[in-house]
């Protein structure tokens, strides 16, 4: 039981995926094996959620993507609005309102032969949307995850910035095999000086004696669902700390939970084995997850709008794309 499960959805066994400019049906939707990501993990993604007929937070997606890619040196050949558009196309052909999850990979492109060297490549790059109806298993958010703190440690921005969200998973899979194999559902990761960085798929938060903490941003993906959690809290007045903290002062915290794009906020019951808390009332974990349920049907209704103003015939300077969509 882990934050990613997803409630089965028999529709997804027909879905239409974009693959560079084409819409194919899934059991078709293939890239090479040349394919740079499929060789070396070498591509940059984005999941996205699709909210009420708007995309939640589209440009933070829009803005990391970018950042990723121009520190990776991967050249797109599209600009904002061709993304936005090619995002639209598949959710409109597959007629996807509500619920959906939405990845958007971009790799370096198809190589000559199998190598890291970009002088290899021979053409663009690869750029792969799926979109899946997914609902998070309310399992996980009624019980609580299990956590244990893997060996695997975040690496500093000098070795791979965690600021990329990039393909190769494989240190953070190595710390799922982890906290699998020790009964839990996923990994706690420690930065190298053995503060607490984040989890293998979510960044994580813990609520001490009426503050919110989490970790200084150096070492974990800046989660978009991070972000909005930090502003919602500070914006209700709450104590906010992003600073180092350390197991033990996880194991005495009243609340624990974890973030990310497709579960939201999801309680944690346990790490290391060690109960958190007093018990399930979770009173700060269920407060802000209302307000960042809120922010998230906030910025998908501005999205949802922006949409229609641009398809709407008479509407004249509407859809306006880099407009800023936040709470
Ligand atoms: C390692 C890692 N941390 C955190 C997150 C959560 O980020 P977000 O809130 O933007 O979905 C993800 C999601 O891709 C991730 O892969």
């Amino acid at each position: 039981m882990g934050t990613h499960d997803a409630l089965p959805d028999p529709r997804n066994a027909d879905v239409l995926v974009w693959i560079n400019g084409e819409l194919v049906p899934r059991e078709r939707a293939v890239v090479s094996v040349f394919d740079s990501g499929f060789l070396v993990g070498d591509g940059i993604w984005e999941g996205i959620r699709l909210h009420d007929g708007g995309f939640a937070f589209l440009d933070r997606h829009l803005d990391r993507l970018f950042g990723g890619l121009a520190a990776t040196r991967i050249e797109l050949g599209m600009s904002r609005a061709d993304v936005v558009a090619a995002l639209r196309e598949v959710v409109d052909a597959n007629e996807m309102d509500d619920a959906v999850h939405v990845r958007l990979m971009v790799t370096r492109g198809d190589k000559t032969t199998p190598s890291q060297h970009p002088s290899n490549l021979v053409g663009g790059p690869n750029v792969v949307i799926t979109a899946e109806h997914k609902v998070a298993d309310p399992g996980a958010r009624e019980r609580g995850i299990s956590l244990f703190t893997a060996t695997v440690r975040r690496p500093p921005p000098d070795t791979l910035d965690q600021r990329l969200n990039s393909h190769s998973k494989l240190h953070e899979v190595m710390a799922l095999l982890q906290a699998t194999s020790a009964g839990a559902d996923e990994a706690l990761m420690l930065d190298p000086t053995g503060a607490v960085a984040t989890c293998n798929a979510t960044n994580f938060f813990c609520v001490r004696d009426g503050a919110l903490w989490t970790s200084t941003g150096q070492y974990n993906l800046p989660g978009i669902t991070r972000a909005v959690v930090l502003e919602v809290a500070r914006d209700a007045g709450m104590e906010v700390h992003e600073a180092p903290f350390t197991l033990t002062d996880v194991y005495a915290a009243q609340e624990v939970f974890v973030t990310g794009t497709f579960g939201g906020l999801t309680p944690v019951a346990t790490v290391d084995g060690r109960a958190i808390g007093p018990g399930a009332a979770r009173p700060v974990t269920t407060d802000l997850r209302a307000r960042y349920d809120a922010a998230v049907a906030a910025s998908a209704a501005a999205d949802a709008r922006r949409r229609a103003q641009a398809v709407a015939p008479r509407s004249s300077g509407g859809g306006c794309l880099e407009e800023r969509a936040t709470s």
